[in-house]
């Protein structure tokens, strides 16, 4: 009988059955009132006394695997044929379904992008929150200069070297900081400034800067730039002017307008009748700058351009209303859809 158990166990635990009819008759052969285990049982009477011990042990390790086995299969076999659907109420109307698009804003910062990565420009990103160096000083704008008035930004009172980057021209400063040119690369980000809310100025916006460093890089090359981006953005027929201007950190600076999109150049309330909006400001990166950064400015000079995001979008959707782009009003930003 000790041979015929140690053969039982082994074939009760190597069995894999291929579907619920083989498990059930596997159950009937073991486990049924005539089946192997109850015949064994019987038989157990017979076994010598000094062998019983032994022997009982082994009949119970077989009836244990058999009753392991058998709920093992149960198991794997109902969660088979338990319908995928089961619980669910499948005349129930459906849920309305409504793809989401994206935001006008990030379609314009998408486009924008792969306008200049087609004349190699790559894309750097950096911190919201920035040290007064980054945002003002390494960019020339010295401490009580009148320049800082126009960006007044969110400060904290424990650490005023703390604030909320009012451009992204800091992150112009930490490409520099940490690369030898050539760069040429734009800047995408969110900025804060210190402003009344309205439909022309927000406490938050999002700009999208560019600069370019290399041998002998020349104004012309930052026309051409510009040129070439505006006629991708606002189409072929685009012109470009650009005025004399200042900013801390470039010597000459400009602002460049494009001819109004809207009227064709030809005067509407839009580009106030005057033909021109104003889109960016621009210039030669100044000799200090590069300085502040440790690059050699008698070995590089560069370009440097910067520009709003909501700017650009509400001149290409016809958008009146900045505010619009921060409020979340479905019905605003559905007319989107379908953008990428
Ligand atoms: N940082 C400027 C602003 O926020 C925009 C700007 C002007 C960026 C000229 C530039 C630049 O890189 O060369 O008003």
């Amino acid at each position: 009988m000790r041979e015929l158990l140690v053969k039982y166990i082994e074939e009760v635990n190597a069995f894999v059955a291929a579907d619920a009819s083989e498990a059930e008759q596997f159950r009937l052969k073991f486990l049924s009132k005539k089946g192997i285990l109850a015949g064994l049982f019987a038989e157990f009477k017979d076994v010598p006394p000094d062998q019983k011990k032994e022997v009982g042990a082994m009949l119970n390790e077989l009836k244990n695997a058999l009753h392991q086995k058998v709920e093992e299969m149960k198991q794997s076999f109902e969660q088979a044929e338990k319908p995928a659907h089961e619980g669910t109420d499948l005349t129930r109307p459906v849920d309305n379904f409504e793809p989401g698009s994206r935001h006008p804003l990030s379609i314009v910062r998408n486009e924008i992008i792969r306008i200049f990565s087609r004349i190699g420009f790559s894309v750097a990103e950096d911190r919201e929150i920035e040290d007064d160096w980054h945002n003002f000083s390494a960019l020339n704008f010295p401490e009580e200069h009148p320049a800082r008035d126009m960006q007044d930004t969110f400060f904290i009172e424990k650490d005023p070297d703390i604030l909320l980057r009012t451009h992204t021209s800091s992150v112009q400063i930490r490409v520099m900081e940490k690369m030898k040119p050539p760069i040429r690369m734009i800047f995408p980000g969110r900025v804060f400034r210190n402003e009344v809310i309205s439909a022309r100025a927000h406490c938050i916006f999002h700009q999208v800067e560019g600069l370019y460093v290399d041998k002998n890089v020349s104004f012309a090359d930052l026309k051409q730039t510009l040129l070439f981006f505006a006629r991708e953005m606002f189409g072929e027929k685009t012109q470009i002017r650009l005025r004399p201007s200042y900013f801390p950190f470039t010597e000459p600076s400009g602002e460049m307008d494009i001819s109004c999109n809207i009227c064709g150049g030809k005067g509407c309330n839009i580009c106030k009748y005057t033909g021109w909006v104003e889109i960016l400001g621009c210039g030669m990166v100044d000799p200090s700058v590069f300085e502040n950064c440790g690059i050699d400015s008698n070995e590089y000079t560069g370009f440097a351009f910067g520009m709003g995001i909501e700017r650009v979008a509400m001149l290409k959707y016809q958008v009146h209303d900045l505010r619009l782009f921060f409020e979340n009003d479905l019905r605003f930003l559905k007319q989107f859809a379908g953008s990428v």
